[in-house]
């Protein structure tokens, strides 16, 4: 049977030559805001120039260039070869050097310990079956006091139904999912089809980055929903459920033992 790994890599492979959204290289509006990309919440209070950045599971020509041409030392993990042919291709258009690595987000053996000042990380944990190895290895090539901004799909999110029923958006997926989630047919904006997706719950996602070593310094939810929307739309289906959460978290500057957990 094929790997999730292996099936992830081929989906987005599939994707980047669909030339999906999340699959289109840094254009004119990214080139004219960066900063939307590189520091949409306002959470890098540093300047990246000469600092060492790991866009994290963000292939596709947009994260890697902009930070590159902010003068950051990057480097771009992506599982999908084809996703990383598009940082390879921008980064030569816009003459800058990106570092390419293909690897998966939850074995990044390949990279040096307590290296990098920043790692950004785009929605992307939910095509893992666990988090924890991720925040565990994003912990190891950390610099002690460095950042860590990574943004996921909400719980609710990946459990509800795509469509709006005659009661409303309906919980369909258990809490406590284990596998991946049933396929969806392509065009939704909220799942990617091809793709298996897994479901982490808050306490994996936000007290699994605690246990890894860092520390929670703030959160935002991207506001996307819209009440006027169509019914079943995106912004319709936002406006009932958030689809994603941001999270900054510093790395903690002094080795404390992970506690254990007295539950589980
Ligand atoms: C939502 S896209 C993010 C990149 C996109 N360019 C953007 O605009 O945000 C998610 C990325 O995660 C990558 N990915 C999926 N599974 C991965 C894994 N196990 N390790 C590393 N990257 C992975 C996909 O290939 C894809 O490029």
């Amino acid at each position: 049977m094929i790997s999730v790994h292996d099936h992830n890599r081929d989906a987005w492979d599939e994707l980047a030559r669909q030339q999906v959204p999340l699959a289109r290289p840094a254009g004119e509006k990214e080139f004219g805001k960066p900063q939307f990309i590189i520091n949409p919440f306002g959470w890098v209070d540093f300047d990246v120039r000469g600092r060492k950045v790991l866009s994290l599971a963000a292939g596709g020509g947009k994260h890697s260039v902009l930070f590159a041409l902010a003068g950051a030392e990057t480097t771009v993990v992506d599982i999908s070869p084809a996703m990383l042919d598009l940082d390879r291709k921008a980064a030569s258009e816009q003459g800058v050097k990106v570092t390419v690595v293909e690897a998966s987000m939850d074995n990044l053996a390949v990279l040096p310990e307590a290296h990098f000042d920043l790692v950004v990380q785009p929605v992307s944990t939910c095509y893992v079956p666990a988090v924890a190895p991720v925040y565990r290895e994003v912990a190891r090539v950390t610099a002690p006091g460095g950042l860590y901004i990574s943004q996921h799909k909400q719980p609710a999110n990946l459990q509800a139904s795509l469509r709006l029923s005659p009661v409303g958006y309906t919980m369909i997926e258990p809490y406590y999912q284990s596998g991946p989630l049933p396929p969806v047919p392509t065009g939704s904006a909220l799942r990617e089809s091809g793709t298996l997706e897994f479901m982490h719950r808050w306490d994996e996602l936000l007290g699994g980055l605690c246990r890894a070593g860092f520390v929670i310094e703030d959160t935002f939810e991207p506001r996307h929903g819209d009440a006027s929307a169509a019914p079943s739309s995106f912004g319709h289906r936002c406006w009932f459920i958030p689809p994603y959460f941001a999270v900054k978290a510093r790395r903690k500057t002094t080795a404390t033992p992970a506690p254990k957990l007295l539950v589980t």
